[in-house]
């Protein structure tokens, strides 16, 4: 099979696109024909094995113990390997193809082992490009998203760098549980960002949205470029303000630890501290998430923006374009 093959860690002009073996469906495992797959932050990272500690996190200490990039995916199901229950030959399906996003999870290739307990059945209503684009950002924004009862109707919720990955799907499952979402991202993803449902949207180039007026029972921040005690004066006495973590493709500077020190820290105050984190006390698996993820895209009430999708052969560009450009919507790739 046709695959993008990562030797060593290092910038993403190195990938080769190269004719590999093809894998075989484990014990519980199903084998997808990959149709798209999708870029995000966390590929990057995987790719050029940077902050350092994701290495010794599980993705290799020298070199990517998995080769081939890539952890969401849609595609068909190939065959099915011992024990698979719920998927058989030719059905349509996306998911993450692996459960660390710091690693590699071989999706940029024609077919992919994935366990599956990982995916769901795909939606008739969406393209293959469409599914490959959610997984990875929309476990992210229904693991940050608190509860019902803390963004239904009429609560003010405000989402910082809603125009990426997890910001578009959070934005509209918030507008789900009905409540006022203020998106705030660069100018020329504001009209993008209102036909998704947006309230109201800002401008994070003319307006600070620390130092308006309004105040906010939930901030979802993706860019994390504003202090915690500046986000605080805008959050309302029960609001909270919940931290995504993006690292800007390297431009933090944190090249060994990354922004790990930073959340683990956030993260301890969040035990005392009403306003800071989700406030779920338990995660769900990847399996419950999925089903959540294909209802809502089932239902029409989630719509994946796709920005641009390129063919394997063309994944350097891809990449340039994730870190360089300016994104509406997700970069995908198409498998044939
Ligand atoms: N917390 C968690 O549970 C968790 C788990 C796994 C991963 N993550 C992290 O979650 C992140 C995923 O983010 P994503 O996929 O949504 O990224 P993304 O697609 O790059 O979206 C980030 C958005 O923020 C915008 N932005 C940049 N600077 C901004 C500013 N100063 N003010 C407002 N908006 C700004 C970006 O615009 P431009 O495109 O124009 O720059 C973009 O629209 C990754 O970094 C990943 O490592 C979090």
């Amino acid at each position: 099979m046709k695959a993008i093959i990562q030797d060593r860690y290092g910038s993403p002009a190195h990938l080769q696109l190269r004719e590999v073996p093809e894998p075989a469906a484990g014990e519980g495992e199903v084998l997808v024909r990959v149709r798209a797959a999708s870029l995000h932050p966390d590929v990057w990272h995987a790719v050029v094995g940077r902050p350092y500690v994701l290495r010794l996190m599980g993705a290799g200490l020298f070199k990517p113990k998995n080769p081939i990039p890539g952890t969401d995916v849609a595609g068909v199901v190939e065959s099915a390997g011992g024990n698979v229950t719920r998927f058989q030959p030719g059905d349509e399906v996306f998911g993450l193809t692996s459960a660390d996003s710091w690693a590699n999870g071989g999706a940029f290739a024609q077919y992919v082992a994935v366990p599956e307990e990982c995916l769901a059945s795909k939606p008739g209503n969406v393209t293959f490009e469409q599914a490959a684009s959610v997984p990875a950002s929309g476990v992210i924004a229904l693991n940050n998203l608190p509860d019902a009862g803390r963004i239904g109707e009429g609560r003010e919720v405000l989402i910082n760098g809603a125009g990426g990955g997890v910001g578009t799907l959070a934005l509209q499952i918030a507008k789900v549980r009905e409540a006022r979402v203020t998106a705030v991202d660069a100018p020329g993803k504001l009209d993008m960002l209102r036909s998704l449902g947006a309230d109201h949207v800002i401008d994070y180039t003319r307006e600070d949205y620390t130092r308006g007026d309004r105040r906010y029972d939930l901030i979802i921040d993706v860019p994390g470029n504003r202090p915690l005690s500046a986000c605080r004066r805008v959050l309302t006495t029960e609001g909270r303000y919940v931290p995504i973590g993006h690292e800007h493709y390297g431009r933090s500077g944190q090249r060994i630890f990354g922004l790990i020190p930073y959340y683990l820290v956030l993260m301890i105050r969040s035990r005392f501290d009403e306003q800071l984190g989700s406030g779920n006390r338990s995660l769900p698996g990847t399996r419950e998430v999925m089903a959540v993820l294909r209802e809502l895209l089932e239902a029409g009430k989630i719509t994946p923006v796709i920005d641009s999708a390129y063919p394997l052969s063309e994944v350097h560009e891809a990449f340039r374009h994730l870190v360089e450009d300016e994104l509406h919507g997700k970069v995908v790739l198409t498998v044939g």
